[in-house]
C-alpha cells in the first residue's frame, strides 16, 4: 500500500480496459485519480468504484478539452504528479486497404493525443526539488511499434510515433531542468475490450495474431503493475525509454 501515496494522476481512456486498471491500482497505492474518456457513461460507472476517483468526458484529440481537464484536476486535487496517455483505438486494415482517413484517425488519438497531453500537462505538473520528488509520465505504446503486423499499419506507426516523442519530451524535461520523467510502455496482448474486437475481427491465422496465439494474454493488472512502477518513485532513475511487456513475444 502506499506506492504512489500523495499524488495526483490523470489517465487518459480511463473507462475500459488498461486504463482502469491503471487507474484502481493507483488509487489503491494511495494517488487521487482523474480519468478521461469519450466514454463518459462507462467512464463515470469506472469513477464511481473508485474512492475519490473524477470522470472528465473528453477527447484527447482536442487541445481545448486538454486545457478543461489539466485546469480541473487542479481545482480538485491541487497539483498534477502523473499523467498516463493511455487512450487508444485500432482499426484492421492492411496498407493496401487502409482509407486515410482511418490512418489519420489513429495517428490523431494517438500521436497527436499523447503530444497534447505531453505539452497541455508539462507545465502545471510537479517539477520536483529538494523536498518534493517530481513527476511521470507514461506513455501506452505496443509491441506493433517493434515489429512489422500487415494488419494495422497505422496502429504500428503511431505507437512508433508515441516511442520517439517519448524520448524527445524526456529529453526535453532534462534541459528544462524539470524532474520530469517520462516513458513509454510497449504491451502485447492483454486481456480488455480492445484485444476481444481484435480476436472476433480477425481470422485465427491472422498475422496479428500471432502474439495471442503464441504468447498468450496478460491481465490488465499485469500492466497496471508496470504503470505504477513507473508512476512511483522506484523508477527514479528511468526516463526516456520504452519498457516492454509481452510475456517474450518480441525477444
Ligand atoms: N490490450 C492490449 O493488448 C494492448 C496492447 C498494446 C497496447 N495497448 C494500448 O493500451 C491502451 C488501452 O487499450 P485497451 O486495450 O485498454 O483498449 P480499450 O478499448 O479497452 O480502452 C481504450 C480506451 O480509450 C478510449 N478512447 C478511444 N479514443 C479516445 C479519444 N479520442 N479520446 C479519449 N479516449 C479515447 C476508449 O473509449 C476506451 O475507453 C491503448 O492505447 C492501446 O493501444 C493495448
Amino acid at each position: 500500500m502506499g506506492r504512489v501515496a500523495g499524488k495526483v494522476a490523470i489517465i487518459t481512456g480511463g473507462a475500459s480496459g488498461l486504463g482502469a486498471a491503471d487507474a484502481r491500482l493507483l488509487a489503491a497505492e494511495g494517488a487521487k485519480v482523474v480519468l478521461t474518456d469519450v466514454q463518459a457513461g462507462l467512464g463515470r460507472e469506472v469513477a464511481s468504484t473508485i474512492p475519490d476517483a473524477l470522470f472528465l468526458e473528453h477527447d484527447v484529440r482536442d487541445e481545448g478539452q486538454w486545457r478543461h481537464v489539466v485546469a480541473q484536476t487542479i481545482e480538485r486535487f491541487g497539483k498534477l504528479d502523473v499523467l498516463v496517455n493511455n487512450a487508444g483505438l485500432v482499426r484492421f486494415a492492411d496498407v493496401e486497404a487502409c482509407g486515410l482517413d482511418d490512418f489519420r484517425l489513429q495517428m490523431q488519438v494517438m500521436v497527436e493525443g499523447c503530444f497534447l497531453g505531453c505539452k497541455s500537462a508539462l507545465p502545471h505538473m510537479t517539477k520536483g526539488g529538494a523536498k518534493s520528488s517530481g513527476g511521470s509520465i507514461v506513455n501506452v505504446a505496443s509491441v506493433a511499434a517493434l515489429k512489422g503486423i500487415s494488419a494495422i499499419p497505422a496502429y504500428s506507426a503511431a505507437k512508433a510515433g508515441i516511442i520517439a516523442l517519448t524520448r524527445s519530451v524526456a529529453v526535453h524535461c532534462q534541459e528544462q531542468g524539470y524532474r520530469i520523467r517520462v516513458n513509454a510502455i510497449a504491451p502485447g496482448a492483454h486481456d480488455t475490450p480492445m484485444t476481444r474486437q481484435a480476436l472476433e475481427q480477425l481470422p485465427g491465422d491472422a498475422a496479428g495474431l500471432d502474439q495471442v496465439n503464441a504468447h498468450g494474454q496478460g491481465r490488465p493488472e499485469d500492466v497496471a503493475n508496470l504503470v505504477l512502477f513507473l508512476a512511483s518513485e522506484e523508477s527514479r532513475q528511468i526516463t526516456g525509454t520504452h519498457i516492454v511487456i509481452d510475456n517474450g513475444e518480441t525477444v
